[in-house]
């Protein structure tokens, strides 16, 4: 019941493509081609969404640009997972005042998850009067029609309802390359992590249809890409919503049955619900890395209960030895927060105790950040902003050591990597990225861009390894 009301109806979808045909119509009347400018903060799932927006203002005729000055169009696609995402927006948006006064007729947009909260619309509607348009993830596919209002009508438009979401199929995209390529295939939360914003931005959890997936993952081999993410804040509650329930190992199971020479990753996966069968079918399937992102948070059991996490260090270690066993090869990162409210000094060191335990390839540390209405932000929270740092540095240095041991132990051997771009530097002019996902600068010319090569690793930092490719 509830299932139909989350899919927009097709109707709809056509609907916004006529409304982009008549956008089209009108911006094709200025005395220039019409110039779009897309700004994206945050996480992969917002790289995602801004390929979309992308894609519906290259069918209005649009053209991109990084110049503002230069925009008919200007979308800032935020982040506000931490305070500091949330404060470099602010600046940003604060200094396209002057592009504005440049040109009075441009269109300032602001969505993603800051735009989802009411403290922020209320913000921007008061103190900055130059934003035209303000809507969250869940209205993202009626940009059209929230776009064609603004300039019909010269009028601000919010539109920040909707908070359970919603799933579109068939929207445009502008993919930025024709090597890797992003497919979310859930979105929302439903987790509530105590400190985290993102379940009150970014709706209730809702799996698309696995036929929809596979046949958007097909599409992608079949153009040539070589590796395909998928997205969602957590994967392993993909499916749970279905009509006819299906999990994410199943999913996996599934996409790895297309034919072709690529790789699936997928991020983030949630410990709780991250089992054996998802860790088994990994080591089945042929296209899928063996590469996991599994966030732990802290080593510690207690701020994991106050997290809300809803596992306790001994069951994420034994998941972690469980993944091991049957991928001896894992790559393995994690997410880290220190300093959440109330934690002591040991209990961090529990953390830095769990990544030596652990050793993880690389990590992704945050300081604890307080985000309004969510309950961790209401605890009493003691220890200095100094402290907190101290325990980081231990952290970070902890955590550089490690990785920069597993990457010296790549030095030496063979590895399989896919060439992905350019790196700017011209000793190693490409980049690639192993089967687990590390980092390789390469030397080698551009046509190997796109290419699964041999490469022979000769030197390695703390974040990437070096290396010649083999013939
Ligand atoms: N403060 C600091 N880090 C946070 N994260 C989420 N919310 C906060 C917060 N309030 C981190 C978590 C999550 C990652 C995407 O961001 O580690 O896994
Ligand atoms: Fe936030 Fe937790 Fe959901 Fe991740 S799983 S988005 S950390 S609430």
């Amino acid at each position: 019941m509830e299932r139909t009301q989350v899919v927009v109806p097709a109707g709809e979808i056509q609907r916004q493509r006529g409304i982009i045909t008549q956008i089209a119509g009108e911006l094709s009347r200025l005395d220039h081609p019409p110039l779009a400018m897309v700004d994206t903060y945050g996480c992969q799932q917002n790289v995602a969404d801004s390929q979309r927006l992308m894609g519906m203002l290259r069918d209005m005729g649009c053209d991109f640009t990084q110049d503002p000055f230069q925009a008919d169009i200007i979308v800032i696609n935020t982040c506000a997972i931490r305070d500091n995402a949330e404060k470099k927006v602010f600046g940003v948006v604060g200094q396209l005042v002057h592009a504005k006064e440049h040109n009075p007729r441009q269109v300032i947009c602001l969505c993603g998850c800051m735009a989802q909260q009411e403290i922020v619309a209320k913000k921007i509607r008061e103190s900055y009067r130059h934003v035209d348009l303000v809507f969250g993830p869940q209205a993202l596919w009626k940009f059209p029609e929230l776009l064609h209002e603004v300039l019909e009508n010269r009028k601000r438009v919010f539109s920040i309802e909707n908070v359970h979401g919603s799933i579109a199929e068939g929207l445009p995209v502008v993919r930025e390359s024709n090597v890797k390529a992003w497919v979310s295939i859930m979105y929302g939360c439903n987790n509530f992590c105590s400190y985290c914003i993102v379940p009150y931005v970014r709706g209730r959890e809702r799996s698309r249809e696995p036929g929809e997936i596979l046949a958007e993952v097909r599409q992608l081999v079949e153009d040539g890409f070589k590796e395909i993410t998928l997205l969602g804040q957590n994967v392993n509650s993909y499916g749970k919503d279905l009509l006819s329930p299906m999990d994410f190992a199943d999913l996996l199971a599934e996409i790895d049955k297309i034919p072709g020479e690529y790789l699936i990753r997928f991020m983030t996966s949630h410990p709780k619900d991250a089992g054996e069968k998802l860790f088994d079918t990994m080591a089945r399937c042929g296209h899928v890395a063996k590469q996991l992102h599994l966030p732990v948070q802290s080593g510690n059991s207690r701020v994991l209960r106050a997290m809300n996490r809803g596992y306790t260090r001994e069951q994420y270690l034994e998941k972690v030895r469980y993944a091991r066993r049957v991928m001896p090869e894992l790559v393995l990162t994690s997410d880290i927060i220190i300093g959440f409210p109330g934690e002591t000094e040991a209990e961090a060191m529990d953390t830095i105790s769990l990544i030596e335990e652990v050793r993880y390839d690389a990590l992704f540390t945050f300081l604890y950040s307080p985000r309004p209405g969510t309950p961790a932000a209401k605890l009493p929270d003691p220890a200095s902003r100094e402290e907190k740092q101290a325990w980081f540095d231990r952290l970070l240095e902890a955590q550089n050591r490690i990785s920069g041991q597993l990457h010296q132990a790549y030095v030496g051997r063979t590895v399989r990597v896919l060439v992905d771009g350019e790196s700017g530097d011209p000793r190693w002019p490409l980049s690639s990225r192993t089967h687990g996902g590390r980092l390789v600068h390469l030397s080698g010319s551009a046509d190997l861009i796109g290419k699964y090569v041999d490469a022979h690793v000769t030197d390695s930092n703390t974040w990437a390894l070096f290396g010649e490719v083999r013939a």
